[in-house]
């Protein structure tokens, strides 16, 4: 089987091929980050504008790499939700449009089970594991912070989220603030690399391992008050210094939380997700607290980690094969489904009171 799958959520526009064993066949993505860098973060309208431009050319780009072009495509996943609205209904469109024109299936699929099921992805490296059900699932994106437990493919709940901002958020709201660009959370790994971690104490956010939570606006503020009583460092090491401290302060806290979650739910996979796993400190220390527990770490490539549209090929191939399809799809800006709570033995769910 092989699902076409089209992602237009942010600032990326992507169209990937994917057979149901995870194996991707093409993978185009065109990033607009110089479009948005200006600004200093992305702008809603302007995404919108450039998935129009950019979406014909991806998908031809991705489906031209099959000799037999759509008709050897099964089925059409789109990423409905969560995103901007503006941006995803550009590739909604362009799906229904083609699921019409070819009698292909079309599925909706959701962005955060595109990233929680990333490291089913196989790109030939050879290295890739993909992780064992049940696994907890760290995911940290731009917009997006959370610990889910992932049951199965279709069985996907929230242990714990932010309260505020999301990670590379902070990242990218603290290099704007160091005058470093956008996104911020490259270029703050890279000059982290030669810094000192210790430099500044910058304090873990919420850093409890018994509370599932996260918050990242304090660490923000810590960094901008910083910044207001020394001003931005004037050297090359004081800026690598202040990156490498804040970056130690919110790696430390996803990775440590991230392996609570899995003491707690008797769990012995963790998998990460989302633009922040790229973060080599993040990789580092999952790595180090995996291997100290006795963990199983599934860490997906880079490509897999960031917004691309394998993953929500591979995550539509998944309800494909399970059955599913859908008549209507609909954008949303904020996601519907996904609650607090645990799956019983049964596999029955049971909401977490409030
Ligand atoms: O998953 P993603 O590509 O898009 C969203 O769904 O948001 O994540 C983008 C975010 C940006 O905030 C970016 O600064 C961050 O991921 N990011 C990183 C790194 N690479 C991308 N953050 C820390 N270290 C990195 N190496
Ligand atoms: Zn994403």
């Amino acid at each position: 089987m092989i699902v076409l799958g089209i992602e237009s959520s942010c600032d990326e526009t992507a169209a990937a091929l994917v057979r149901d064993d995870g194996e991707v066949i093409a993978d185009v993505v065109a990033s607009q980050v110089a479009e948005h860098a200006p600004y200093g973060g992305v702008v809603p309208e302007i995404a919108a504008r450039a998935h129009l431009r950019a979406l014909i050319p991806v998908l031809d780009a991705a489906v031209s790499s099959l000799d037999g072009g759509m008709d050897q495509v099964d089925a059409i996943a789109v990423t409905n939700g969560p995103g901007l609205v503006g941006a995803l209904l550009v590739g909604v469109s362009a799906a229904k449009a083609l699921a019409f024109a070819t009698g292909k299936p079309l599925i909706g699929v959701n962005h955060l089970d595109g990233h929680l099921l990333a490291p089913f992805l196989r790109r030939g490296s050879g290295e890739e594991t993909p992780p064992a059900f049940p696994y907890i699932g760290l995911l940290a994106s731009g917009g997006h912070t959370a610990i889910y437990r992932v049951n199965t493919p279709r069985e996907i709940s929230l242990v714990g989220q932010t309260r505020d901002d999301a990670a590379g958020e902070a990242f990218d709201k603290v290099a704007k603030l160091l005058g470093l660009g956008y996104p911020g959370g490259p270029v703050i790994d890279r000059l982290a690399k030669e810094g000192d971690p210790s430099a500044h104490d910058f304090p873990a956010p919420m850093p409890s391992r018994k509370n599932p939570d996260f918050s990242f606006s304090g660490l923000k503020t810590a960094v901008a008050r910083h910044v207001r009583t020394h001003g931005v460092p004037t050297t090359e090491q004081g800026m690598k210094d202040i990156c490498a401290s804040f970056q130690k302060a919110v790696v430390s806290v996803l990775a440590n939380k991230a392996v609570a979650a899995c003491e707690r739910e008797g769990i012995s996979t963790l998998a990460l997700g989302g633009g922040v796993a790229a973060n080599s400190g993040l990789r580092a220390r999952a790595k180090a607290l995996c291997d100290k527990k006795g963990l199983t770490l599934c860490v997906p490539s880079i490509k897999s980690c960031t917004d691309n549209a394998a993953m929500i090929a591979y995550a539509g191939c998944v309800r494909y094969a399970n059955g599913e399809r859908d008549d209507e799809v609909t954008p949303y800006s904020r996601d519907p489904k996904r609650l607090r709570g645990k799956f019983r033995a049964d596999g029955s769910f049971v909401p977490r009171k409030r």
